[in-house]
């Protein structure tokens, strides 16, 4: 339980899902994930796609104290898929290593994982992923992650 008590956040990106016409599975099934590993998630939210809604989400959470925030959706390469454009519109630190390894490592599950534009980036002392959108994929990123995201945390501290 490598993330005891890191207080964490989970958003989705999803116009369809903000506007009801669509149920989010993906932010349920990560919020249970952080839990498993003993994350304490204070936040879990449906935002429509766009960069500056969550741009905005993002400042608050990092100024609340959040340490981990995941996000699901919008990393794909339709027009309205502008999630790591909002994380890198907000500044802070690429982590290019993390993204490259979600992909990587996903891409023995589907080739279809070299089409997700994931992006990590660290904002002060909260790091921020940007995950594939799929309640599969977002699963299988958190449990590729799960290994390093104690140490990673434990850095930016
Ligand atoms: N990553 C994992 N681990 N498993 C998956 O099934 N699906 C991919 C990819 N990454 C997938 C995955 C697919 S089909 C797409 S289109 C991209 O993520 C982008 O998804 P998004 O636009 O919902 O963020």
């Amino acid at each position: 339980r490598d993330l005891h008590g890191v207080a964490c956040a989970v958003i989705t990106l999803s116009d369809r899902a903000s506007d009801g016409s669509y149920e989010d599975r993906s932010g349920p099934l990560l919020v249970e994930g952080l839990q498993a590993l003993g994350g304490s998630v204070s936040a879990a939210e449906v935002l429509p796609d766009g960069v500056q809604p969550l741009a905005r989400r993002l400042q608050a959470l990092e100024i609340s104290g959040v340490r981990l925030c995941l996000c699901t959706g919008g990393t794909g390469l339709g027009p309205r898929d502008l999630t790591p454009e909002a994380l890198l519109s907000v500044g802070g630190r690429r982590v290019e290593g993390l993204a490259q390894m979600v992909r990587s490592l996903s891409a023995q599950h589907t080739p279809m994982a070299w089409l997700s534009r994931a992006e990590v980036v660290q904002l002060g002392q909260m790091l921020v992923f940007a995950l594939p959108g799929s309640p599969r994929a977002a699963a299988q990123c958190l449990e590729i992650l799960a290994p390093v995201l104690g140490h990673a945390l434990a850095m930016v501290e």
